[in-house]
C-alpha cells in the first residue's frame, strides 16, 4: 500500500511570483522586501544576475511559529535605471524565465550585456524575445538557431511599442512590459489568448478586455515605481505534483496551505474535477491582489481520461501537462494532447520526453508535432525503469510521483533537477509517507 496523508504548509513559494517580485523590485525606488521568496534554483538565479548587474540583493531564512524556515529578500534600488554593466556573462543557468526577462530590462539600459544559460537553456528560442525588443530599439544579437547567447546593446532610448503576442507566453508579455516602463510614451501588448497574469496584478497596469476576448495590457512608460513588499503564496504547478500523488495513492489525504489560487494559473484543478477527481478547495481570500486557498485531496479511482486541445487550455496549464499526462496514463491508461507545440519549446521537448519515458513504462504512446496520445498499456513494465530526465524539473518530478504512488521501482537520471522549482520534494514526500 502507498498511503499519503497530513498537511502541507511548505510548499516551494511560487517560482513566477518569486522571479517579477525580485526584477520589480530592481525597477522600484527604494527598499523592496519580499516574503516568503522561493529557495528553487531559477529564482535564485535572478538574485544572482540581479546582483551581477548592480543590484542590491539581501537573502535571509528567518525561523516562522510553526516551525517553518522561511526566506526573505530585500532589495534596494533606485528606480528603472539603477543597473550597472556586468563584468562578465549573466548565468541564468536553467531558468527561461529569468533568461527572457531580464533581457526586457536589459535592452532599456545603456550598455551591453550578455545573458547565457545551461546546455538545457541554451537551447530555448530566444527569437520571441529579440523580436519585440529590436522594434523598441535596442540591438540583439543571437546564435544562428536564435538561442542563447542573447547579446543585447542596450538604449535609454528605448522606443514604446504595440505588440501583438505571436504566442501566448507571459515571459514574452513580461519582458515586453519591462522594457516599456522605460520607453517615452505609453505602450501596448495585445494578448489573443490568455497567460499568467501576475506582472499586470504586481506592477498595476491598465487592461482592456475587448468583446472578441482579446485583451490589452497598457504601460505608461517613464512613470516611477514606488517600492512596496510582496508576499509570495505557494507554487500552484508545485501543488500539481502533490495532488497527482494524493489523487493516485491508496486511501491517501493531503491539505494543502495557502496555494496561489489566480485563475491563470489553476485551470488543471477544473479539469482534474471535471474527471472526477476528490479535490476541494477550501478557505480562500485575497492576499496581495492574488487569490489564495488550500487545497484538499483525497485518493480517487475511476479518474476519466484527460483530453487537452483547447488553445485556451493548453495555454493555462501547459507547466502542468507533464505530471497530467503521467497522471492520466497510470490512472486510466489512456491520455490524449492536441495544440501543445509550445512544450517543445520548455526546459526539454516534454512531448518527446514524456513519450520516450511513458513508452520505457510499457504505454502505447503516439507523439505528433502538437502533441500526443496514450492508447493504453501492453508493454510489461520492467523490473526497474530508468527515467531520462533531460535536465527536466517537471519531467523528473512527474515520473518520480508516479512511481511513489504505483510502489513502481523508477531510477531517474537526475533526481537533483527537482530542485530548480521544488528544492524539497522528495523530503516532503517522506513526510506524507504513512
Ligand atoms: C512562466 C511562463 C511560462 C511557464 C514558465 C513560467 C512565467 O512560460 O511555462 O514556467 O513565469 O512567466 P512561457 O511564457 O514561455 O509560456
Amino acid at each position: 500500500m502507498n498511503v499519503f496523508q497530513g498537511e502541507i504548509s511548505s510548499l516551494p513559494p511560487d517560482k513566477s511570483i518569486s522571479h517579477r517580485a525580485a526584477l520589480i523590485g530592481a525597477l522600484a525606488e527604494g527598499t523592496t522586501e519580499i516574503t516568503n521568496f522561493s529557495g528553487g534554483y531559477d529564482n535564485q538565479s535572478t538574485l544572482s544576475v540581479l546582483r551581477d548587474a548592480g543590484i542590491s540583493v539581501r537573502q535571509e531564512e528567518v525561523p516562522v511559529a510553526d516551525g517553518r524556515i522561511v526566506r526573505n529578500v530585500v532589495i534596494e534600488s533606485r528606480g528603472l535605471w539603477s543597473f550597472s554593466k556586468p563584468s562578465g556573462p549573466l548565468m541564468c543557468n536553467n531558468s527561461g524565465s529569468t533568461m527572457r526577462m531580464l533581457a526586457g530590462i536589459m535592452a532599456a539600459q545603456p550598455f551591453r550585456s550578455e545573458l547565457i544559460g545551461d546546455a538545457s537553456l541554451m537551447k530555448r528560442p530566444m527569437k520571441r524575445v529579440a523580436d519585440p525588443l529590436r522594434q523598441m530599439g535596442a540591438a540583439i544579437s543571437l546564435s544562428a538557431e536564435g538561442t542563447a547567447p542573447v547579446v543585447i546593446d542596450g538604449t535609454k532610448e528605448i522606443r514604446p511599442i504595440e505588440y501583438l503576442l505571436p504566442v501566448p507566453s507571459a515571459q514574452v508579455k513580461s519582458l515586453v512590459a519591462f522594457a516599456a516602463m522605460h520607453a517615452d510614451g505609453r505602450s501596448k501588448i495585445i494578448e489573443p489568448i490568455r497567460s499568467r497574469d501576475h506582472t499586470e496584478l504586481m506592477l498595476g497596469l491598465e487592461t482592456i478586455d475587448r468583446p472578441d476576448g482579446v485583451r490589452e495590457i497598457i504601460v505608461e512608460g517613464r512613470r516611477p515605481i514606488a517600492a512596496k513588499p510582496f508576499n509570495v503564496p505557494a507554487d500552484p504547478s508545485a501543488a500539481c505534483f502533490m495532488i497527482a500523488l494524493g489523487l493516485l495513492g491508496d486511501r491517501s489525504e493531503i491539505v494543502i496551505r495557502n496555494v496561489c489560487l489566480n485563475p491563470t494559473r489553476v485551470a488543471y484543478i477544473d479539469i482534474l474535477q471535471e474527471a472526477g477527481a476528490g479535490l476541494v478547495i477550501e478557505n480562500t481570500r485575497s492576499e496581495g491582489g492574488e487569490p489564495v486557498g488550500d487545497i484538499v485531496v483525497r485518493s480517487c479511482s475511476g479518474l476519466k481520461p484527460l483530453r487537452i486541445s483547447d488553445h485556451t487550455i493548453v495555454a493555462g496549464v501547459i507547466d502542468e501537462i507533464p505530471m497530467l499526462s503521467v497522471l492520466s496514463a497510470f490512472a486510466s491508461g489512456e491520455f490524449e494532447l492536441h495544440n501543445a507545440a509550445e512544450l517543445r519549446t520548455k526546459e526539454s521537448d516534454r512531448i518527446d520526453a514524456l513519450v520516450v519515458n511513458l513508452q520505457r513504462l510499457g504505454f502505447d504512446c503516439e507523439q505528433y508535432p502538437d502533441g500526443f496520445v496514450v492508447k493504453g498499456r501492453s508493454g510489461v513494465v520492467p523490473e526497474k525503469a530508468h527515467i531520462e530526465c533531460f535536465d527536466d524539473h517537471r519531467i523528473a518530478m512527474s515520473f518520480a510521483i508516479a512511481a511513489e504512488a504505483a510502489g513502481a521501482s523508477l531510477e531517474l537520471s537526475d533526481r537533483d533537477v527537482a530542485g530548480v522549482s521544488f528544492p524539497n520534494f522528495f523530503s516532503l514526500i517522506e513526510s506524507l509517507r504513512q
